[in-house]
């Protein structure tokens, strides 16, 4: 059985831009088909971020909100950490302009890197710190704007992606409720089958740099698709093997929204039907590391999470990366 709870989920956010970017839309952009994108991948529209509007924005009201939700005022913070990989500026983190934005002024604040994986990261993280009472309310973020890095010319990725942002406030746990496992992993080896290749000290921007598209998001697709469905298939066994469940016992399965087929291949590993897996991918694409808290605040407020029941949370991502919790409301 699963050891007791230290932290729980207390509130939820999300923010969504207001920017429709439909398949249609794509097809007078590049060589594609809304019937393509629908079949190989599920998704059907994406949201793209307003000009002169950046990730802290989206993190700030996803954050604003599930403060709100949580009944917390943002000085009740002790840390924000946002995930992210489109963060506003090379440094500081996008978490120091969250916590000048709510106002946030007891909490330490930095950023996680773990591309589609990095909300769970953010997740573990905040559940260690709870647990070993160095904090007691910490909000975790995942916020993109992906649309930023994408290549408008390339319909290897341009389709996949969108913008948004997603926000739980983490406490320590009431006895029942709460974080019932986590775990994180990697493998750094497919580190360039998923990645960007410029703006860091090793590709600095430069003429060249940008004539070479280092700006923008390369993709291995195939190749990354492979390796999606396997490790998402292990991080879910193994989350379920170490908060001691069953399959049954799952009331909601939310997996990283990437590729319809992968969240179908995810569930089928863990012989989950497919009502009880939480899909939004058809609306907003793949928003990277803010997928699985908009799905999450989504379900709760479609009453698809109430209390008692158990979700299981499931990533994967450049790096590569991947992830799982699994959580008692
Ligand atoms: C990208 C992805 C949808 C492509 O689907 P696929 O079934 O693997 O397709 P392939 O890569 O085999 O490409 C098949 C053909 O479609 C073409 N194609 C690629 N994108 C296309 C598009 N948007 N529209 C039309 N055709 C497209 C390819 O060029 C290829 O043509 P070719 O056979 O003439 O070379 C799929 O590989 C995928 O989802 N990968 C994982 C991506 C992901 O989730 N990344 C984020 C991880 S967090």
């Amino acid at each position: 059985m699963a050891s007791k709870p230290h932290s729980m989920i207390l509130g939820t956010g999300a923010a969504i831009p207001g920017r429709v970017l439909t398949n249609h839309d794509l097809e007078k952009m590049v060589d594609t088909s809304d019937a393509w994108i629908r079949e190989r991948t599920g998704i059907e529209e994406r949201r793209l971020i307003e000009e002169g509007r950046f990730t802290s924005d989206l993190c700030t009201d996803a954050a604003r909100m599930a403060l709100s939700d949580a009944g917390l005022q943002a000085v009740d913070l002790d840390m924000i950490i946002v995930a992210t990989i489109s963060g506003d500026v090379g440094f500081p983190a996008t978490a120091c302009y969250v916590q000048k934005n709510i106002g946030a002024i007891n909490a330490a604040a930095f950023d996680v890197s773990a591309a589609c994986s990095g909300f769970l990261y953010g997740l573990s993280i905040a559940d260690a710190f709870i647990g070993s009472a160095a904090c007691r309310h910490v909000l975790v973020i995942g916020g993109e704007t992906l649309s930023r890095m994408t290549d408008y010319s390339d319909r290897n990725t341009c389709v996949l992606f969108g913008d948004g942002a997603g926000a739980v406030v983490m406490t320590p746990s009431n006895g029942r409720a709460g974080l019932l496992g986590t775990m994180i992993g990697s493998d750094g080896r497919y580190a360039d089958l998923l990645y960007m290749p410029g703006f860091g000290t090793k590709n600095p921007p430069s003429l060249e740099s940008v004539k070479a598209g280092y700006q923008f998001i390369k993709m291995e697709g195939r190749e990354v698709f492979k390796q999606a469905v396997t490790a998402m298939g292990e991080a879910a066994t193994r989350i379920l093997h170490q908060a001691g469940l069953s399959s049954d016992q799952v009331d909601l399965l939310i997996p990283h929204q990437a590729n319809l087929r992968i969240i179908e291949a995810t569930a089928k590993k863990l012989s989950i039907p497919m009502e009880r897996v939480f899909i939004n991918l058809a609306k907003y694409g793949n928003t990277s590391a803010a997928s699985i808290p908009i799905a999450l605040d989504e379900a709760r407020r479609m009453g698809r999470l109430n209390q008692g029941q158990v979700a299981v949370m499931v990533a994967f991502g450049g790096g590569l990366t991947w992830a799982s919790a699994a959580v008692r409301f």
